[in-house]
């Protein structure tokens, strides 16, 4: 691999935005809904966001300042005086009405109207929560922290979650976890680009959290050197707990029919096909078989 490698200081503000974007992605997107001095309610999109604790819940969305000089955004104004909003969270049936909820609109014309958006009323606090999202949590501001007092420089809006409103639609059949199938969240790339969670970008990664592992450390190098194999594959063998020795080998292989006398790429290929299948333990064998 060959870098391009740079002091963020030394590029433009707008490159390094698309840079910090670009690779810190996907990210979720908030659709944060506010209240004005005035009591007008306000929905806008932010993407510099994140869950950061889950006991206290905690969300931080960062809203920078714009213009010269440099203001704060509607949002921004309204979480400084009135310290609630609602954090609705954005997925597919809802992505298009969410941008354009970005427009900057004047303070005094509702997002909601402009997007079609519904108004539902919060249960603990003022701003009223997105009707069509399928994830809406209420939040007090717990702080502001400013990174910078010129155009372009963030604050953050720490929110503490005091309701959550999860849509039973998302849930698995026994309504206990969100379903990422259901759920169908989007995530923001860098420029324009999104991507939406569904099908089999979704899949799961088995994490051996007892177990000890063989590791990379205890893998053959006859495995370690392989073409065929990729990190992730090898993965796959270094999370198993051991090494199947010779006689296990030769029994699966016997058993199995595989051809006798190939060359190490002809049954790294068998495994690999293996591993689509899911089956790590029997993989093994067949990488390690050495046609004997
Ligand atoms: C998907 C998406 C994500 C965005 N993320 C951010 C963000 O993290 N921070 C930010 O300041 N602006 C972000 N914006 C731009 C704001 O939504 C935009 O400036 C909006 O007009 C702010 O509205 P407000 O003044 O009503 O708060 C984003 C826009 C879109 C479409």
């Amino acid at each position: 691999m060959s870098f391009l490698s740079f002091d963020p200081q030394t590029i433009s503000k707008k490159d390094l935005h698309q840079y910090v974007i670009g690779a810190v992605s996907p990210r979720p997107i908030a659709l944060v809904s506010s209240q004005s001095e005035k009591g007008n309610f306000n929905l806008a999109p932010y993407s510099f966001f994140n869950a950061f604790s889950s006991s206290p819940p905690i969300m931080i969305f960062s809203a920078n300042l714009i213009g010269q000089p440099a203001k704060q955004k509607d949002t921004l104004r309204n979480v400084t005086t009135h310290r609630e909003c609602v954090i609705n969270l954005v997925s597919y049936p809802i992505v298009r009405q969410m941008a354009l909820c970005s427009v900057e609109f004047d303070a005094d014309i509702s997002e909601f109207t402009k997007s079609g958006l519904t108004m539902l009323d919060s249960e603990i606090i003022s701003p009223p929560r997105v009707k069509e999202a399928v994830v809406q949590m209420e939040c007090i501001v717990q702080d502001i922290l400013a990174l910078g007092n010129k155009a372009g420089a963030a604050q953050l809006v720490i929110c503490r979650v005091v309701r959550f409103h999860v849509s039973k639609e998302i849930m698995d059949d026994d309504l206990r976890r969100i379903d990422p199938q259901k759920y169908h969240t989007v995530g923001r790339l860098g420029r324009t680009n999104y991507i939406s969670v569904n099908g089999d970008n979704v899949f799961s990664v088995y994490q051996p959290v007892k177990l000890e592992p063989l590791g990379f450390d205890g893998l053959p190098e006859q495995l370690l050197r392989s073409k065929v194999f990729t990190g992730n594959d090898l993965t796959r063998f270094a999370a198993l707990e051991y090494l199947p020795d010779i006689t296990e080998i030769i029994e699966y292989a016997k058993k199995n029919h595989l051809p006798q006398h190939q060359e190490n790429d002809y049954y790294h290929k068998m495994a690999k096909q293996k591993l689509k299948n899911d089956l790590p333990a029997e993989a093994i064998k067949i990488a390690l078989y050495e046609g004997q």
